[in-house]
């Protein structure tokens, strides 16, 4: 698995030179890689993410710190993002949780979708991943913390009203089985009855041991525009 993710990392490092190549040949003056950046070409858009921005070399420096902990090569594509956003009712009322806010990709296309950010709760555990999302997303609660302590960092923070939907980017397969049972406990615990998950994965088959008993899959969706391709589950807590 390290090796895997390690090769990723130089594919998209490769990746990203050819496109920030690219970039200064066609574009010489932008300098903005944002999701809200829909007039860049669409090979830049393909790349966005993966170029030297402050918030791609801190995902850098997360993954060599701790590659289990992070779990992708690089940050998710716009589609991705879309693609998981489209999946959160805004109007359902209820606190959206965010577990592995990572680089603020998901949370960008959370916040386009529509949810409020006084309603959105971002829980990062890499403090300086957490720290850009501070700073790039001043309106969301960010909490720097781990998610096997969601229940305690969801109180501490008196963010504890009921969360209708949980959104995960967490690497469920690389993390080790006693992380993974334990974030499943969490998330069973807060997450209102009839709220929803919805977590990607960059695994091809269903690992069901990792999927905490009190959820029900609705359903799954392929995103290929993403490095690695990835699918989005999306999972009821039907108790
Ligand atoms: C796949 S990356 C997230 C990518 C993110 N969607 C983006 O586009 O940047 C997974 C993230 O989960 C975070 N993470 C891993 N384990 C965690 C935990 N137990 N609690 C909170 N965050 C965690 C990592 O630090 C990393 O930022």
């Amino acid at each position: 698995m390290h090796a895997l993710i390690l090769a990723g990392t130089l594919l998209a490092m490769v990746i990203a030179l050819l496109a920030i190549r690219a970039r200064a040949r066609l574009h010489p003056r932008t300098t903005s890689l944002d999701l809200e950046n829909d007039a860049a070409p669409p090979a830049f858009r393909f790349a966005r993410g993966l170029g030297p921005s402050p918030a791609a070399a801190a995902f850098a420096r997360a993954l060599l710190r701790n590659p289990r902990a992070v779990g992708a090569c690089c940050p998710s594509s716009v589609r991705l993002a879309r693609t998981v956003a489209a999946a959160v009712d805004p109007s359902a009322g209820g606190l959206v949780v965010e577990l592995g806010g990572g680089t603020g990709a998901i949370t960008a296309a959370l916040l386009q979708r529509g949810v409020p950010p006084e309603r959105l709760v971002v829980i990062e555990r890499d403090p300086s991943l957490a720290s850009h999302l501070k700073r790039r997303f001043g309106e969301v609660r960010v909490i720097a913390g781990d998610a096997r302590e969601l229940a305690s960092l969801l109180a501490r923070r008196r963010a504890a009203a009921r969360v209708a939907c949980i959104v995960s980017s967490l690497p469920m397969m690389s993390l080790s089985r006693g992380d993974a049972r334990a974030i499943g406990a969490q998330i069973c615990a807060v997450l209102e009855h009839g709220g929803l998950l919805v977590q990607y994965t960059y695994q091809m088959g269903f690992a069901h041991e990792r999927v905490p008993a009190c959820l029900a899959l609705l359903s799954a969706k392929r995103v290929w525009v993403n490095l690695p391709p990835a699918r989005v589950e999306v999972y009821r807590h039907d108790g």
